[in-house]
């Protein structure tokens, strides 16, 4: 098989690519060897900022198959019966590095960009149907407590707890993470969740309200922490692991496709606000409706390039599905696009991976990365409105107008919510031995942390429910205890199994 032949990156043939160009065979280098120069400056910039959070991840491509008829809810194409859509998948943890090890307690992430006939529809959900806040403004916050602290450089249990305990709506997303499935031993065998509440839109421009679930067909299967900590000394890669070779095996994996569906004008009627992403939809009040099946059955041929550049937006949306007035999807519209054009560059949209598989057309001119031709249908239309035929707008794809009212204020999020009643029908769930690891799991977190803070987080989950709050007292005691005793154990014998050698 005859090689290609190596060249710069401008395409000029090279020689050796092992030696570098010196004054006689001991150096001194010379500053024509632009080849070496080209190697160095490309190495440096090998690296691009990591995401803010969710920087580990694993991701593959796959295919939307939609079998159930919704078509009187929403009018997307790639969600009507029979349509199969190409996509791709991003999932990750929250708060660790780049490096970080795959079998950690921690949220996934669940990322999804679908490439539809009518643009990327992505859905940038999570493995649990709530989160630990219900307004964006203290989303900054609450990261930087599962972040390093900035002197220790290390992570901070006193800040998590700290936080956590003076924010009872992290209650239920808390008892989700301490719970068995919040450490899945890969994404294969865990859920995923759009989260928020998103609008439906039929062809007759009616609005419904509408939550997302891919429920795994492969089971559930979690990890104890000891089990993890076993893990985690044998490999860190673990998720990429299991998501990879499964994939390469042609064991593909697959989620069955819900919705929830809630008429537009019972988001008035409900109990709780439909809206806030600390709660979910009770699945007695509205049931979910199959409509399909998700599969993942290509691996990248390059993650970087596929899967590292992959940028994931709750603004891109398609005609048929749209917003809600959720305080937290508002903010993340803003954030995402603006988080990728630090992240990786003014026309990112316009990498592979990010770019939409049907016409695209924009104003948007010049910058980094312009490696593209006119997308504005003409090349005398440089701008808009214009005589030369350039794109232009329709109004056939107006949505039905958002029925809001209010006067402006910073309303608080916290008074009339009721934050105990759906982690307590969670904790009701749990049989005993769910309860215990529960308890177990969260007096491991909890351990070391200032007792007042202990004490105004037992409070919470005995709100929740006695034995809730109970169970954690007495699980953290005897953490405590155990600990107590291995540090005298250690103070006894200081030098541990080496003195022994
Ligand atoms: P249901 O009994 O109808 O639904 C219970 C849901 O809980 C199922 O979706 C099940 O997921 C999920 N579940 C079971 N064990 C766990 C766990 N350890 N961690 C997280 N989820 C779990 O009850 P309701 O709809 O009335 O909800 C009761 C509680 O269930 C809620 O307060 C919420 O905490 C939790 N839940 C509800 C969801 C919803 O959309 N209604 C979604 C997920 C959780 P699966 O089907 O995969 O077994
Ligand atoms: C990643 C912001 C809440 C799921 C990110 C990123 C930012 C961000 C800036 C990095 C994006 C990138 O560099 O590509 C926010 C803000 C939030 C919020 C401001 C609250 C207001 C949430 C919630 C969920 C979520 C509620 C899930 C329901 C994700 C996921 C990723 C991510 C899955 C990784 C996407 C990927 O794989 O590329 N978030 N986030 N976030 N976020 Fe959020």
């Amino acid at each position: 098989m005859t090689r290609p032949t190596l060249t710069t990156t401008a395409g000029n043939p090279i020689a050796d690519n092992q030696n570098s160009l010196t004054a006689g065979p001991h150096g001194p280098v010379l500053m024509q060897d632009y080849q070496l120069l080209e190697k160095l400056a490309h190495q440096n910039r090998e690296r691009i900022p990591e995401r803010v959070v969710h920087a580990k991840g694993w991701g593959a491509h796959g295919t939307l198959t939609i079998t159930g008829d919704i078509s009187k809810y929403t009018k997307a194409k790639a969600l009507q019966p029979g349509a199969q859509t190409p996509m791709i998948a991003r999932f990750s943890t929250v708060a660790g590095e780049l490096g970080a090890a795959d079998a950690e307690r921690d949220v996934r992430g669940f990322a999804l960009k679908f490439y539809t006939p009518e643009g990327n529809w992505d859905l940038v959900g999570n493995n649990t149907p709530v989160f630990f806040v219900r307004d964006a403004y203290k989303f900054p916050d609450f990261i930087h407590t599962q972040k390093r602290h900035p002197k220790t450089n290390l992570r901070s249990p006193t800040a998590m707890w700290d936080f956590w305990s003076l924010s009872p709506e992290s209650l239920h997303q808390v008892t989700i993470l301490f719970s068995d499935r919040g450490l899945p031993v890969g994404v294969r065998n865990m859920n995923g969740y759009g989260s928020h509440t998103y609008s439906f839109i039929n062809e007759a421009g009616e609005r419904f309200w509408v939550k997302f679930h891919f429920k795994t067909l492969q089971g559930h299967k979690h990890w104890t922490n000891g089990e993890a900590t076993e893990v985690v000394g044998r490999t860190r890669e673990s998720t990429q692991e299991d998501l990879f070779t499964a994939i390469e095996r042609g064991e593909f994996p697959k989620w069955k496709v819900q919705v929830q569906v809630m008429p537009e004008l019972d988001a008035e009627k409900t109990s709780y606000n439909p809206f806030d992403l600390t709660k979910v939809w009770p699945h007695g009040e509205y049931p979910p409706i199959d409509i399909g099946v998700m599969e993942l059955n290509r691996n990248p041929e390059n993650y970087f390039n596929e899967i590292e550049q992959a940028a994931f937006s709750p603004s891109n949306i398609v005609p048929g599905i749209s917003f809600s007035p959720d305080k937290m999807l508002q903010a993340r519209i803003f954030s995402y696009a603006d988080a990728h054009r630090y992240r990786l560059g003014t026309h990112y949209e316009h990498l592979p991976v990010n770019a939409a598989k049907c016409p695209v057309h924009h104003y948007h001119k010049d910058g980094a990365m312009r490696f593209f031709p006119q997308m504005t249908g003409n090349t005398d239309a440089y701008y808009e409105p214009n005589s030369f035929n350039g794109a232009a707008e329709d109004a056939k794809y107006a949505e039905p107008p958002l029925k809001i009212s209010g006067d402006a204020e910073r309303y608080s999020h916290r008074i009339g919510n009721d934050d105990f009643s759906q982690p307590r029908a969670l904790f009701e769930l749990f049989d005993a031995g769910q309860r215990q690891r529960l308890f177990s799991n969260l007096a491991a977190a909890m351990y070391g942390i200032p007792q007042e803070i202990a004490d105004r987080q037992i409070a919470l989950f005995t709100k929740v429910h006695p034995e809730y709050g109970a169970g954690v007292k007495a699980a953290l005691e005897h953490e405590t205890r155990t600990k107590a005793a291995e540090t005298a154990q250690q103070q006894k014998n200081p030098a541990g199994p080496v003195a022994a050698e």
